[in-house]
């Protein structure tokens, strides 16, 4: 099977895009094509520093290897270096109704967010994003809850291409953690966690253990006093409960059983040991990566034309059903 996703470069990444998506991904590389894509060209719909971009975009290369994103086994590469990604985008623009954008969550989020600087790519976003898994007749897209209904457009974009021009996509599927889809804020457990949020509300890939320990000790938890999940009524601890059986390989319920008579001071203990020591060698590898930089470099490029090479099939098909000369 050939499997599809990609980060923003915006922001760092932290234990949500991790357990979200990019555990997925390293699980899902041993028996599968991989290809992930650090994906720049979206990252242009809302302000940013155009001097700032590059080393953002190499920091997240270096943080898909350092998280256990295999290049031997993987292809990684930087969106707008296959200017097919663009290309498609825009005939895609043709076929899907504007209606079908404008009631797009994330875009109602964001529009009312970004206000001054609502620009027509936030509102295209969705399309880039299908342009993005079609183009490498995708199988599965593992993402978190938050990219699902983007992964359902897209596959809704496929199947009306492929009734006006012909069979030409392959129509992917989503895939999605049943549990750790939706990493919530450690400040406010009614939100996400988000790269654009305060520092103190999620936990970087990257943080040293006494950033890990502090955040996590100052979490905002429930009332009440024991360590149960229940998403609804223990929304912060029901939260952590997640992110420690995710990281340990415990079940939720070993978990609860283990802290069945104590506080929860022992358990957000306990906790933060058991992050710093699953983020320990993300930690390593970065270190030893930041002085490679020709190395990941090199990576990119590889990854770059391999991809290029799948991405120009479906192309030449797609401009030929099209009727482009
Ligand atoms: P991005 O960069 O916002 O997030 C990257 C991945 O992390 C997941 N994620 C989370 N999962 C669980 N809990 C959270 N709190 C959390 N926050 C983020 C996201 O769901 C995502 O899987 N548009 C996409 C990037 C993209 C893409 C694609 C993904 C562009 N083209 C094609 C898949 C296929 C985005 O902005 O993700």
């Amino acid at each position: 099977m050939r499997v599809f996703s990609g980060v923003q470069p915006t922001g760092t990444i932290h234990i949500g895009n991790y357990l979200g998506a990019i555990k997925q991904w390293v699980e899902l590389q041993e028996k599968n094509e991989c290809v992930f894509c650090i994906v720049d060209l979206h990252a242009l719909t809302v302000p940013y520093d155009p001097l700032k971009m590059r080393d953002l975009v190499l920091e997240k290369a270096i943080a898909y290897i350092a998280a256990g994103i295999d290049p031997e086994k993987s292809i990684i590469f930087i969106q707008s270096q296959v200017k097919e990604h663009a290309e498609l985008a825009w005939l895609l623009n043709c076929v899907t109704p504007v209606g079908d954008l404008t009631r797009m969550t994330q875009y109602k989020e964001k529009a009312k967010k970004f206000k001054q600087n609502l620009n027509a790519g936030l509102l295209n976003y969705p399309i880039l994003m299908a342009a993005d898994i079609l183009l490498y007749q995708t199988d599965m897209v593992p993402v978190g809850e938050d990219q699902k209904q983007h992964v359902e457009l897209a596959r809704t974009i496929a199947r009306k291409f492929n009734q006006r021009f012909g069979e030409t996509f392959k129509i992917p599927e989503v895939k999605v953690r049943k549990i750790g889809a939706k990493i919530m804020s450690l400040r406010n457990p009614a939100k996400k966690m988000s790269k654009s949020d305060e520092p103190e509300s999620y936990i970087s890939l990257f943080d040293e253990p006494e950033e890990i320990k502090k955040k996590i000790m100052s979490s905002v938890t429930d009332t009440g006093k024991t360590i149960k999940y229940n998403p609804s009524k223990k929304p912060g601890i029901s939260n952590l409960l997640t992110i420690y059986s995710l990281l340990s390989d415990k079940s939720i319920e070993e978990i609860e059983a283990k802290f069945k008579n104590k506080g929860y001071a022992d358990f957000k203990k306990s906790l933060a040991e058991t992050v710093v020591n699953a983020l320990e060698p993300f930690r390593r590898k970065r270190k030893e990566l930041l002085s490679r930089e020709v190395y990941v470099r090199e990576i990119m490029s590889q990854g770059c034309r391999r991809a290029q090479v799948i991405a120009q099939t479906t192309m030449q098909d797609v401009r030929k059903k099209m009727g482009l000369i």
